[in-house]
């Protein structure tokens, strides 16, 4: 089994890859395969409603979605991490989740019954509304979301602050075990 973790903040080692990788750990710890992926300074572009997808397991924007899109579908969970940028997820998840999500939906929706859920970090505001979306993207794909003792939300602004937020690290850390036991009970 094996859960990938991908996340959509441009800085490097901030505070959403931080949380993802804490997440990543408590699954790791179960026994389960993990990988991050960060879309930071990869070439994501927003889908072109080319309708391509609608035609064959394909895109036809030729940068770097289809090769992490291939590794969703191959993996067992699925976690999708975002720093919220004016009270949304950030434009570089958008983009990459409406992509990857519409290529899977058009192509025997690929990540059904997967289990995931998303990750949301922000400095202040925005953590129920970026949490929204990205729930909206996991319930169509008819992927299962374990819950936490709380909402998978942290705080921080500069990198390394959400390592502060005891509760939003012990939240994440339940859901990565929440995450496990709903994969190994789906497997027996
Ligand atoms: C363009 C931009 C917009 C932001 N908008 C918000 C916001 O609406 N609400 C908020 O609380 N924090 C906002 N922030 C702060 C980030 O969410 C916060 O710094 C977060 O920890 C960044 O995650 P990272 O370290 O993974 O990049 C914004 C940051 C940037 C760069």
């Amino acid at each position: 089994m094996n859960v990938i973790g991908i996340v959509g903040s441009p800085r490097i080692n901030g505070n959403t890859e931080l949380l993802t990788a804490h997440t990543l750990k408590a699954i790791a710890e179960e026994g389960i395969d993990t990988e991050i992926v960060r879309l930071a300074g990869l070439d994501i572009r927003p889908c072109n409603a080319c309708m391509a997808c609608l035609k064959g397991e394909q895109c036809s924007i030729k940068d770097d979605l289809f090769p992490i899109y291939l590794k969703m579908k191959q993996a067992d969970g699925i976690i999708l991490s975002a720093p919220v940028y004016f009270g949304s997820a950030s434009g570089l998840m958008k983009s990459f989740s409406e992509r990857a999500g519409y290529i899977a939906r058009n192509n025997n929706k690929a990540f059904t019954g997967k289990v995931g859920g998303p990750l949301v970090v922000a400095r202040r505001v925005g953590h129920n509304f970026a949490l929204a979306e990205l729930n909206f993207w996991f319930l169509i794909q008819g992927m299962i979301i374990p819950g936490s003792t709380y909402w998978n939300i942290a705080f921080g602004r500069n990198k390394g602050d959400v390592l502060k937020d005891e509760e939003g690290m012990t939240t994440v850390w339940g859901f990565g075990k929440a995450m496990a036991s709903t994969l190994k009970k789906m497997r027996n």
